[in-house]
């Protein structure tokens, strides 16, 4: 039986490659996944690498922007700003239209409020994204809750329903997704029943994410939370990952059309030991060395709370130190450490869009230069 897989309206040109009105699916019933068989299950799986090879193409990584309303409120809150639609609206404005963001930038992760906004002047977000060559992603969990019977440990929701919504993401632009999974440090903790209910959820959703065309970002995120130190989150890191590895493996996930979002190997804040630049490069990825499998195209490492300039030196020790002996492109996925002095400068008034813009333009243009290694403190002193 010949399976129809349907295709954007420009059949034979690249589906990330193709404009914003060809992406509109003529039957919307018929999207990747909508078949089965072996030709189907082929397509997909070049899909999902070629989507993968393009996010990280000319040393460029992903911005993520897809803070839920309660943290972005938060944040705003911190500096003065109002916390409404509108002044979210805007700000996501400021960052999709930042002059030059393609050049460094290969995607942004969107949140299910943002995918659906559009710029002053009507534009969708996701057309201006797609325009300047960055492919739109969208967070699909629906947050780290409590896990019942483990005081202190969360698990991730957001699985029912899943199947309809990826449909719907797709039809709208999003050609990857993100789920993160939370595993704090602490005594006791983390649990194995924490760590296998979030490798569990986290290989279901990438699944999901895969059958439906789209590449999974799959984030187990040891926080940094507490005064644990450097081999502490060392061991955790390393059994997370085995174990996310392991779930990945049995729910038959295309590990070549993934992309692993961790942490980096580091003490906790609270720790009196801060190891060196250098030291955090060697530990993060000997770990990953370890339990990562080499079929894995890119690991983006979130920032989880880290300074722009430390996580940008960081990241360059690593590519720097390791260079001939990296099995994945080792690339960014940051937030606060591309947006905070950005969102420092705007504070919410219109006259700062252009210095906020240029903010954000440099570090995401200082983190492309840390996936070459040839980001140095010189490029800080503007
Ligand atoms: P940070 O880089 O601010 O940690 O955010 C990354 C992210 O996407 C968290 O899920």
């Amino acid at each position: 039986m010949a399976v129809h897989l349907s295709m954007p309206r420009n059949h034979g040109r690249s589906i990330l490659t193709c404009r914003w009105e060809e992406m509109q699916l003529d039957d919307p019933h018929q999207l990747p996944g909508a078949g089965t068989g072996n030709e189907q299950t082929q397509m997909n799986s070049q899909m999902l690498r070629d989507t993968a090879k393009v996010l990280f193409a000319d040393n460029k990584g992903l911005l993520a922007m897809d803070e839920s309303n309660g943290t972005c409120n938060k944040r705003f809150a911190k500096l003065g700003i109002p916390q409404t639609v509108e002044t979210r609206r805007a700000y996501r404005e400021l960052i999709v239209t930042t002059p030059g963001l393609g050049e460094s930038i290969g995607g942004a992760i969107l949140y299910d409020e943002t995918i659906r906004q559009k710029t002053k002047d009507g534009t969708p977000f996701v057309k201006v994204l797609i325009e300047a060559g960055i492919t739109p992603g969208i967070k699909v969990d629906t947050g780290a809750k409590e896990l019942a019977g483990h005081p202190g440990e969360k698990v991730t929701e957001g699985l029912d329903g899943l199947r309809d919504r990826f449909q719907e993401y797709f039809q709208m632009g999003a050609r990857f997704a993100k789920w993160r999974a939370v595993i704090a440090i602490g005594s006791g903790i983390p649990s194995w029943g924490c760590i296998e209910a979030n490798a569990h959820a986290l290989a279901r959703y990438a699944a999901l994410c895969q059958e439906a065309g789209l590449v999974p970002i799959v984030e187990p995120e040891v926080l940094m939370d507490g005064d644990h130190t450097l081999d502490q989150c060392f061991e955790v890191t390393d059994e997370v990952l085995r174990t996310v590895f392991s779930q990945l493996f049995a729910q038959r996930v295309i590990l070549e059309g993934m992309i692993l979002k961790p942490n980096m190997v580091l003490p906790g804040l609270a720790c009196n030991t801060q190891e060196t630049v250098d030291e955090v490069a060697d530990a993060t990825v000997s770990c990953f060395l370890r339990a990562v499998p080499a079929a894995v195209p890119a690991i983006a490492f979130l920032s989880g709370g880290q300074s722009p300039e430390l996580a940008s030196a960081r990241l360059n020790a690593m590519n720097l130190r390791f260079k001939s002996r990296l099995l994945w492109a080792l690339a960014f996925s940051f937030a606060r450490a591309i947006q905070q002095p950005a969102l420092e400068l705007w504070k919410g008034q219109e006259v700062n869009i252009p210095a906020a813009q240029q903010a954000l333009f440099y570090r995401a243009r200082c983190n492309q230069a840390a996936r070459r290694g040839e980001y140095n403190e010189a490029m800080e002193k503007r």
